[in-house]
């Protein structure tokens, strides 16, 4: 059974910037100032500047060849299940089916006072921060820096990385915990790595079985060619 995890990189095909590496978004806004939940609960309005900005990228993404080949592999009954650091849903976009969403999901918002949820589209931005009913400031319903992992994607990646018999980690610095420790619970159980990305990780001298070193479409371009599809 083969799963995979993808990153940031997968996207930026898709017109939305990664986080690290050049151009990266963490070069312009500094993480512990923009992506930390207590930065968000000191100045929600400053934070949600930036998510507007982010959030334009991302409503005009489309998904790309890489998002379409892993919905492919899934279909051919390759590919099990994707678990996705990725927030803007363009695995789902592409027609994937079983999407972990490890770092939750922008497209829905969340009352930080009782929790409710709303779809983004529901949700007028105009002014900032967006708030609740209860009159509770709305965050996107993804992890920040300090957050823990929704318990339930947490447990099913843990699940899928401990069967799989190979894992395929796409546009990943695999640098945040603790998506970043997953590789190496597939690789405790025996599972081949299988490493796409235009640049060499931590990873790639120590636990990858496999490197491409190239980008996410043109590799699943070509494993989808190479299975004759
Ligand atoms: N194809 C393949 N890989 C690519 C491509 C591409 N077209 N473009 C960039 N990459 C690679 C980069 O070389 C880099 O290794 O994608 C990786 C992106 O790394 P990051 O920007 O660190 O993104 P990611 O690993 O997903 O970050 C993990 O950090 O900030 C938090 O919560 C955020 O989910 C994010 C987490």
């Amino acid at each position: 059974m083969a799963v995979a995890l993808t990153g940031a990189g997968l996207s930026v095909e898709s017109g939305i910037p990664a986080f690290r590496g050049n151009q990266g978004l963490w070069d312009r806004y500094d993480p512990l100032e923009f992506a930390h939940i207590e930065a968000f609960r000191a100045d929600p309005q400053k934070v949600w500047k930036m998510l507007a900005e982010l959030g334009g990228l991302v409503d005009r993404a489309r998904p790309n060849p890489a998002h379409r080949g892993l919905a492919r592999l899934e279909e051919l009954g390759y590919l099990r299940a994707i678990i996705t650091q990725n927030i803007d849903a363009l695995h789902q976009r592409a027609g994937s089916r079983e999407v972990i969403e490890f770092h939750g999901n922008g497209q829905r918002l969340v009352c930080l006072s009782c929790g409710r949820r709303y779809s983004q589209e529901a949700v007028v931005l105009e002014t900032l921060p967006p708030r609740c009913s209860c009159q509770g400031v709305l965050k996107p319903d993804v992890v920040f820096f300090g957050e823990p992992i929704p318990p339930a994607a947490s447990e099913k990646a843990l699940a899928y990385c401990r069967q799989c018999d190979v894992l395929l980690v796409i546009g990943t610095s695999a640098l945040v915990a603790p998506a970043s420790h997953l590789p190496l619970i597939a690789k405790q159980q025996s599972a081949r790595i299988v490493e796409i990305n235009l640049e060499r990780t931590h990873l790639s001298d120590t636990i990858s079985d496999v490197v491409l070193e190239t980008s996410a479409s043109q590799a699943l371009n070509d494993i989808l060619e190479h299975l004759g599809r």
